[in-house]
């Protein structure tokens, strides 16, 4: 692969993998691709400047007062505008940490506020470090800013421990950087994972002109599906009734019944991550007519009997490291209705709402909601739009997902 005329600045932090980053140099000069390296000043305890500025070429920039220098205060800015592609590797939990907030205390740092490049950062650390929610939540906000993470892998680490947190061979990251600058690149946590969704209300005939529906206008599943196909999953929507337009990259199936929603859910079943925001019909008409009903007695009866649970089927048979997430539409007695649905459809998190609270009525943008995980623990969150909904759900999976990988002691 050519990176023939590619500026590419390299930010190298004090993390153990820092040996890793003279291949790197090696790998993307060879490239064809103009390397200027950064360190943080712990980075030259793991590795010499001397090491970097020989491979690529060009003196390295740590200090944002070099005492040997005068008249560079705009060098950040400057190399902001130079780069087409700004790589931290590796990225530190504590530089990391600083790019979250705005802190801007290095060359690295101060050049990576001022860039206008794309900023691809590559975590490598302890697993604990890794998982801690300090660290997600941090790497969660450079998203927001449209970061681009690297996921560390899974292996050995220099602790002798297994577990997510080591830099990825440098000839992968090359490979991810000219992904980025072709603009190929599906980016995103969720990379090389289906994620199924399923959104709307079903509509249950009564005859051929009637039916039991519900006021569910699909947003919320819809909003869920946007967030799950931009952070780089394959994305499945299985929809009742609606008229919203399908989100960009998503395969859409359409539904009409609690029966037709259970049949298309089923051939997804096997998805990594299972998202069930559809409001199901619990009951549907026993015997529904075959020819519109006549108006004729006072009074008629309609039998109805119990559809399939789809969220209880899938929590079942649950195929293993799959994460299953159900909503709950509760309008009294919503924590203890949630806890119990929880448990008894064996989820890994259930995401509570009422529509009778302010700004989480059906069919309005926002929702307001709270998060109760299988392991008791409960978050409650303000009112936000539904995708922003959208996007903590699929942060927190994330993150259980990670969590789940690790070997148990
Ligand atoms: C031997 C050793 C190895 C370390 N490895 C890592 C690491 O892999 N990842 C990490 O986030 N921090 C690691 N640290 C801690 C960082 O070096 C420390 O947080 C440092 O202040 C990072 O600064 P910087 O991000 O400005 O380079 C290590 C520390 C030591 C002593």
């Amino acid at each position: 692969m050519s990176l023939g005329g590619k500026h590419i600045i390299l930010g190298v932090t004090g993390g153990i993998a820092a040996y890793k980053s003279a291949e790197l140099v090696r790998l993307l000069k060879k490239s064809g691709a103009e390397v200027q390296v950064l360190m943080t000043s712990d980075a030259a305890r793991f590795i010499t400047p001397l090491t970097l500025g020989t491979l690529s070429e060009r003196e390295i920039l740590s200090e944002i007062f070099p005492e040997n220098e005068s008249g560079s205060w705009t060098k950040h800015v400057n190399l902001g505008l130079w780069a087409d592609l700004f790589v931290i590797a590796p990225a530190t939990a504590q530089t990391i940490a600083k790019l979250a907030h705005g802190m801007s205390d290095s060359m690295l740092t101060a050049t990576a506020l001022a860039a206008r490049c794309p900023l691809l950062v590559c975590p490598a650390m302890d697993h604990d470090m890794f998982i801690h929610p300090a660290t997600q939540r941090n790497l969660e906000i450079l998203e927001s800013y449209g970061y681009r993470i690297m996921a560390p892998e899974h292996g050995e680490l220099a602790s002798g421990l297994i577990g997510h947190g080591r830099l990825p061979d440098p000839a992968s990251i090359v490979s991810r950087i000219s992904r980025e600058l072709a603009g190929v690149e599906k980016n995103g946590p969720l990379a090389g994972r289906t994620v199924l969704v399923t959104a709307g209300p079903t509509r249950e005939p009564i005859d051929p002109v009637r039916f039991i529906s519900n006021h569910s206008s699909g947003r919320m599943g819809f909003a869920v599906a946007e967030v799950a196909a931009d952070r780089g999953a394959k994305t499945i929507l299985v929809t009742g009734p609606t008229r919203l337009e399908t989100p960009k990259g998503i395969e859409r199936i359409d539904v009409t019944t609690a029966g037709e929603m259970f049949a298309a859910v089923d051939q997804h079943r096997n998805a990594d991550i299972v998202v069930m925001t559809a409001a199901v019909a619990d009951y549907t008409p026993a015997e529904p007519a075959d020819h519109k009903l006549k108006k004729s007695e006072e009074q008629v009866h309609l039998r109805l009997k119990r559809t399939t649970d789809i969220l209880q089927e899938l929590g079942k048979s649950r195929r293993s490291g799959q994460v299953l997430v159900g909503f709950a539409l509760e309008t009294r007695d919503g924590l203890a209705n949630a806890r119990v649905k929880l448990k008894s459809k064996n989820l890994d998190l259930i995401v509570l709402n009422n529509p009778l609270d302010e700004g989480a009525a059906f069919g309005h943008e926002t929702n307001r909601v709270t998060l109760l995980y299988r392991n008791g623990t409960e978050e409650a969150l303000g009112k936000m739009s539904k995708l922003d909904v959208g996007r903590v759900i699929l942060q927190r999976v994330e993150t259980m997902m990670v969590a789940e990988a690790t070997p148990s002691e």
